[in-house]
Parts: structure tokens; sequence; C-alpha cells
């Protein structure tokens, strides 16, 4: 059994992550997930005909509880069990709200919805599908958090939400790492930071980001998954960068 589940998928870099999955290893199936079932359907569409053969997608809202539920049922027609989860849903920015320069841009509406888009989704998810998890072998839970939710890396201010948000879903990565660790011996639990990379959500920031330092969602796909290629359960609860470097918390 070869099958990952990877949430965000119908774009940015959860699209790239279930498309080098599904290259990387033709004896893989990939779970695409997402809140739209055209964009899943246009995403599929495009993939590398053997590659699509192998793919099968979930509609879901991970920021609701109900949605969570149905994807178990979904899930249970593709899979008995997942070799691992990759979750690259996340939220910075919409046509409402975007990151706070100063403390009075914080509103309640910013940090609920940040909170809503970077920590909730993840722990709806890992309810819904952790009996999908093997006991008696490794698997990966994956989460994409961003190096601006490390409290000890914070040297620039700002971002109050979004900082705050990815800072909660970190400590809601360790923690989990800490309880799934009793039932999933062999559980590898991360969160990643996939440097700033060429998507919708960096695209209103990119101007300040210097030459060569913005990734292609290839580019960091390929790196995010060497990295949880080389860790172990004894890994697990670990906060890294694209390069395989340690972020403090
Ligand atoms: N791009 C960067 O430079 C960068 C840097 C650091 C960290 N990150 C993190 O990487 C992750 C992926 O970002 P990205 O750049 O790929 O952004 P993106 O292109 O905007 O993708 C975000 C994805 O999250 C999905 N999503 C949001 N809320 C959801 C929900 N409630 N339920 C299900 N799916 C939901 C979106 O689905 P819809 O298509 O339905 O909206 C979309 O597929 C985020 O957590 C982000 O914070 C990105």
């Amino acid at each position: 059994m070869n099958h990952w589940l990877v949430t965000g998928a119908a774009n940015g870099i959860g699209l790239a992550v279930a498309t080098e999955l599904l290259r990387s290893d033709p004896s893989r199936r990939v779970t695409l997930t997402g809140r739209c079932e055209e964009s899943l359907v246009a995403a599929i569409a495009e993939l590398q005909p053997a590659a699509k053969a192998r793919a099968t997608m979930a509609v879901v809202d991970l920021a609701d509880a109900d949605s969570c539920t149905s994807l178990a049922s979904t899930l249970k027609q593709q899979t008995d069990q997942l070799s691992g989860v990759f979750n690259a849903a996340g939220f910075l920015h919409d046509e409402r709200i975007g990151p706070e320069k100063r403390l009075e841009d914080i509103s309640s509406e910013s940090l609920c919805r940040n909170m809503a888009g970077n920590c909730l989704p993840l722990a709806n998810l890992v309810q819904a599908v952790q009996t999908f998890l093997p006991r008696d072998r490794r698997a990966v839970l994956a989460s994409l958090s961003a190096r601006v939710g490390s409290i000890s890396d914070n040297r620039l201010g700002g971002w109050y939400s979004y900082r705050m948000s990815k800072a909660a879903h970190n400590m809601l990565l360790k923690t989990l790492s800490i309880e799934l660790a009793r039932r999933y011996k062999h559980l590898v639990c991360v969160a990643l930071h996939p440097g700033t990379v060429d998507t919708a959500l960096s695209e209103p920031f990119q101007r300040s980001v210097p030459d060569g330092k913005l990734f292609t969602r290839a580019y960091s796909a390929r790196a995010l998954l060497n990295v949880i290629d080389s860790l172990q359960a004894s890994d697990s609860g670990s906060f890294k960068a694209w390069d395989g470097t340690d972020i403090p918390w």
C-alpha cells in the first residue's frame, strides 16, 4: 500500500507536491483534495496520463468538521491505509484581509480568518484521517507552516495574525506528534517551511524577494519531499525548512 493524501492540491504548492509524488514513484497513488470540485478535476486533467491513472480526488473544506467527516467516507472508498498525509492548505490574504503592518491593523476578523485558515484545517484533517495511518510501518504527516511562524526567528515584526496562526499550527503539530506516537510508533510528524514560492499566496509580496530566492512550485515540492524522505520517527515533532535545516520554534 502506497497511498498519499494531499490537501490544497488543486493549486499552489499542494498541486506541485501531488504531481511530484505521482511522478517520483510509479507505484504510488495520491488523493488530491481541495474545496472546489471543478478546480480538482482541472488539476488532475493536466497530469501526465500515467500519473492521472493513479490520482483520485476528494472535495473537502478543512475548516468545516462535517466536511472532514465526509472526507473520511470518500477516502474509505479509495484506500484502507495512507503512507503519507501532506497538508498544504493555508491562508494569508483575500479581498478583505491582508497581513497587518502594525498593532492597530489587528481585528478579530483577521485573527479568526488566519486561525481558521492555518490552524483548524490540520486539526480537522488529522481527526478525519488518523485511523488510515498504519501502526506497523513508517508513515508521514507533513504540514506546511512558514518560517514567520517561528517565535525566536521573528526579527521584523508585523504580519501579526499570520504569524500567530502559524505558531499555533506549529504547537498543534508538535502536540499531535506526542499523542500520535503512542498509537503510531513509526509515524513522522513534521512542520515544513517551503521557502518563498511563486504562488497566488505570495504573489502580492514577491517584489521584496531577492533575486534567485523565489522558488518555483516544482522546485519547492521536490525539496520538501527530499526532506521528508530523510526523516525517521525519531525526528517526529520537528520544524524543518525546504533545505532540511531545523527552524527554531
Ligand atoms: N508560497 C509561499 O511563499 C509560502 C511560504 C511559506 C509558507 N507557505 C505556506 O504553504 C501553504 C500553501 O501555500 P501556497 O503558496 O501553495 O498557497 P495557495 O496557492 O494559496 O494554496 C493554498 C491552498 O490552501 C487551500 N485551502 C485554504 N483553506 C482551505 C480550507 N479551509 N479547506 C481546504 N483547503 C483550503 C486552498 O484551496 P482553494 O483553492 O479552495 O482556495 C489552496 O489550494 C500555506 O500554508 C502557506 O502558508 C507558503
